[in-house]
Order: C-alpha cells, then sequence, then structure tokens
C-alpha cells in the first residue's frame, strides 16, 4: 500500500493546501496529512487541536486521508508511519532553494523520498502567514480558504 505525507503547520489550512492534499490523495492508497507541534517556531495563531481540527473538517470528503500530528523529526514519524513518499507543494521557483535542501536532507536520513507537486496557479500567491496578516486586518479571505476557516478566522480576530 503507498502512504504519502503531506507535512505542515497549517495555520491554517488554506485553499492552495487543500489543492496539494486533493491531487495528492487521487495518486495514493492513504495520505496522511501531519501537523507540525514545533516548539522553535513562534506562537501560532491555532493551536495544534484547532488545526488539527480545521484540517479534519475540510478533508472529510476524502475517504483516504488521515490527519494526525508529530513533534520531532519529520522522517522519523514518516517511518513509523510506512510511509513510501513526502509530498510538498511548491507555489514558486522561491519555495524550491529550501524545499530541495530538506528533500536530500531527509533522503539521506531515511531514504524516503519526497516528491514535489506544483501549486495550481490559482493559488501560488497563497500562503497562511498573508492570509493571517489580511485576516488580522478584517481584509477578505474568503475566497482563499476553505468557509470553516474563514470563519474561524473572523471569530479570532473580531473587533
Ligand atoms: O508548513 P511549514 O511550516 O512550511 O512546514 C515545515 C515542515 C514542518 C515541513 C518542516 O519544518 C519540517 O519537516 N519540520 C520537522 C522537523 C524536521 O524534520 N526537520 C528537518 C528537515 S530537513
Amino acid at each position: 500500500m503507498a502512504i504519502a505525507l503531506i507535512p505542515g503547520s497549517f495555520d491554517p489550512v488554506t485553499n492552495g493546501h487543500l489543492d496539494i492534499i486533493e491531487r495528492t490523495a487521487s495518486h495514493f492508497d492513504e495520505l496522511i496529512v501531519a501537523v507540525i507541534r514545533n516548539p522553535q517556531k513562534a506562537e501560532p495563531l491555532f493551536t495544534l487541536d484547532e488545526r488539527q481540527d480545521l484540517l479534519l473538517e475540510v478533508t472529510k470528503h476524502l475517504d483516504n486521508v488521515r490527519v494526525d500530528f508529530f513533534k520531532g523529526l519529520l522522517v522519523e514519524f514518516a517511518a513509523e508511519h510506512g510511509v513510501s513518499a513526502i509530498v510538498k507543494g511548491l507555489r514558486a521557483v522561491s519555495d524550491f532553494d529550501y524545499e530541495l535542501q530538506m528533500a536530500q536532507m531527509n533522503y539521506q536520513l531515511s531514504k524516503i523520498d519526497t516528491l514535489f507537486m506544483p501549486t495550481s496557479s490559482r493559488w501560488s500567491f497563497l500562503s497562511s502567514s498573508l492570509v493571517r496578516e489580511v485576516a488580522r486586518f478584517g481584509g477578505d479571505v474568503s475566497k482563499m480558504v476553505p468557509p470553516q476557516v474563514a470563519e474561524r478566522l473572523q471569530e479570532r480576530f473580531k473587533k
């Protein structure tokens, strides 16, 4: 059985993430979407539980997708779960340098391959950090994130 893994902060999940998740799920028997608990990163907007819950809601139409979390090394989580490939979305060339380096490091550590999936051009400008910033200042992000996420952002930033 071919199992793929999409890791990330998902703070919050955007339409760009969902596009990559849906397309990856169509190529694999199973897809694990794993949210990172990263104590080294700045305080996230949403807690790990909230990020996981949002991912669960927005992927519930996908039968072969499971949502999980991890801390520590990605490749350890991947090996424990029998993952055959890590999948990363690439928005632009600017993403590539760092993603390539991580892919090579992860391969060196585990012999698990990383596959790059080009983001749909529709979402190539999109990032969770920009969505947070726009929402924080009252901008409309409803076309950039699933409705459940837009609602949570509105609640979080309501004046
Ligand atoms: O959504 P993000 O924050 O860009 O995702 C980054 C993530 C989680 C994929 C990356 O930081 C990661 O894999 N972290 C886990 C720790 C790890 O394995 N580091 C070594 C990477 S080569």
